[in-house]
């Protein structure tokens, strides 16, 4: 699929069919999450590939905003390493345009998913922290729930001409340069 239109027509999807996601996929969505930009290269992060049940339960159950676990065959928690920082602070960043390649992948793919936010909610992260066995050093960063759609959506408009200035912070002008 071309760039710009996996960017445009991807949408969170939060209702799966009883069909697994084949290793060479998710291999592919991990590799696109490894491609991704991140601070003086760090590349800090590390990826779980969750698909045993009674752990997505786990997870449904210790999250407010997860019940879409209870139908997705796998999801992947996206971590970050702390002792892989070059540059202190950057490395929630780096996972996080991390997530965004795994989700344009997926969706290439014919895969839907859906960014479940863990960091910076502490009590996510601790919770996430115990049911996976993260070292201290390892933060959680976000659950990528993935299988095949159940759900279609519709490309919403999200086109704001009054988000853009020109050279610096005026009303927009309805142009771009
Ligand atoms: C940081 C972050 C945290 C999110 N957390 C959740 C979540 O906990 N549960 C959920 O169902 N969706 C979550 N989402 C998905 C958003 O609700 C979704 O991206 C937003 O509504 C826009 O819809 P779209 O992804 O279809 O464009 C999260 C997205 C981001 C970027």
């Amino acid at each position: 699929m071309d760039t710009l239109k996996a960017i445009v027509t991807r949408r969170s999807i939060r209702k799966f069919r009883q069909k697994s996601v084949a290793p060479e996929a998710l291999r592919t969505i991990i590799e696109a999450g490894m491609y991704a930009p991140s601070a003086r290269n760090e590349q800090p992060w590390h990826f779980i590939v969750i698909s045993e049940r009674g752990i997505l339960d786990e997870i449904m159950h210790a999250h407010p905003y997860a019940s879409m676990l209870a139908q997705a065959p796998v999801a992947i928690l996206v971590c970050g390493d702390t002792n892989l920082e070059k540059s202190p602070g950057y490395w929630s960043i780096d996972c996080a345009a991390a997530t965004q390649n795994m989700l344009l992948a997926a969706h290439d793919m014919g895969i839907g998913s859906v960014w479940l936010g863990v960091h910076p909610r502490q009590g996510r992260k601790d919770a996430l922290g115990k049911i996976c066995g993260l070292p201290h050093h390892v933060e959680p960063f976000s659950l990528v729930a993935l299988g095949y759609p159940d759900e279609t959506k519709e490309k919403p408009d999200r086109w704001r001409e009054e988000r853009i200035h020109t050279d610096r912070w005026n009303e927009p002008s309805g142009r771009i340069v």
